[in-house]
């Protein structure tokens, strides 16, 4: 991980919000950086309106001085990283546990960008684990269903979700059908989310070695 890299996709990112704008801002150290940059526009007199993905981010965006809204029915452009990204735009996210409300926030979105140092760049997502966010009550029997799908589940140690749920980290076959398997999650009852982000994703910007790279849908 590089996070001069982290930074400068963050900023090519930035780029893209105007005036008028409601912006999505992600959870995590690359998410990090488009605030920071965010913030800065903020000051220099943009107006926009930000969503945050997570307390942590809410907590940066106000020292920053951009305004937050509640989530409306529809943003016009999300920030956020990624575990890992293909060349298809599909993503795995959720090593911070953020992976709910970034799912939400990116399912109200007319444009989703995720911004990445070169190490999330994959030629295929699936090595990374898949986290699943689940209701405390409901954490065996999940577990037990993420199992017969296949995977090796570890119980995030030590770790709530802003929401006040358990994440559970599967580890599945990296061939594994992705689009079936996020269906297939979904349908648990109890499992409230997970981290596969298959078809949100509009655009990428990748930084590697100080080279950034724009993937488009
Ligand atoms: C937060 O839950 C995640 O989805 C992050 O967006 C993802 O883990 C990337 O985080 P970093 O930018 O810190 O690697």
């Amino acid at each position: 991980m590089n996070e001069s890299d982290k930074r400068l996709a963050a900023l090519a990112a930035v780029e893209e919000v105007r005036a008028g704008m409601s912006v999505g801002l992600g959870t995590g150290s690359t998410a990090a950086f488009a605030i920071e940059a965010l913030g800065e526009r903020v000051r220099g007199g943009l107006a926009v309106q930000a969503v945050a993905t997570s307390l942590a981010t809410e907590a940066h965006a106000r020292a920053v001085g951009i305004a937050l809204i509640d989530l409306p029915a529809r943003i016009d452009l999300t920030i956020d990283g990624a575990d890992e990204i293909d060349g298809a735009l599909r993503a795995i996210k959720g090593a911070g546990g953020a992976m709910l409300r970034e799912k939400v926030v990116a399912a109200a979105s007319a444009r989703m960008v995720v911004i990445a140092d070169g190490s999330k760049r994959v030629a295929a997502i699936g090595a990374a684990k898949i986290p699943v966010e689940t209701l405390p009550f409901a954490r065996n029997f999940v577990a037990a269903r993420l199992e017969s799908l296949g995977a090796e589940v570890a119980l995030r140690a030590n770790f709530i979700t802003n929401q006040g749920n358990s994440v559970l980290d599967c580890r599945f076959a990296p061939d594994i059908d992705h689009r079936r398997l996020a269906a297939e999650i979904a349908a648990i009852p109890g499992a409230l989310g997970h981290g596969l982000f298959l078809t949100e994703v509009s655009a990428a910007y990748i930084a590697t070695n100080g080279v950034v790279t724009r993937l488009e849908r």
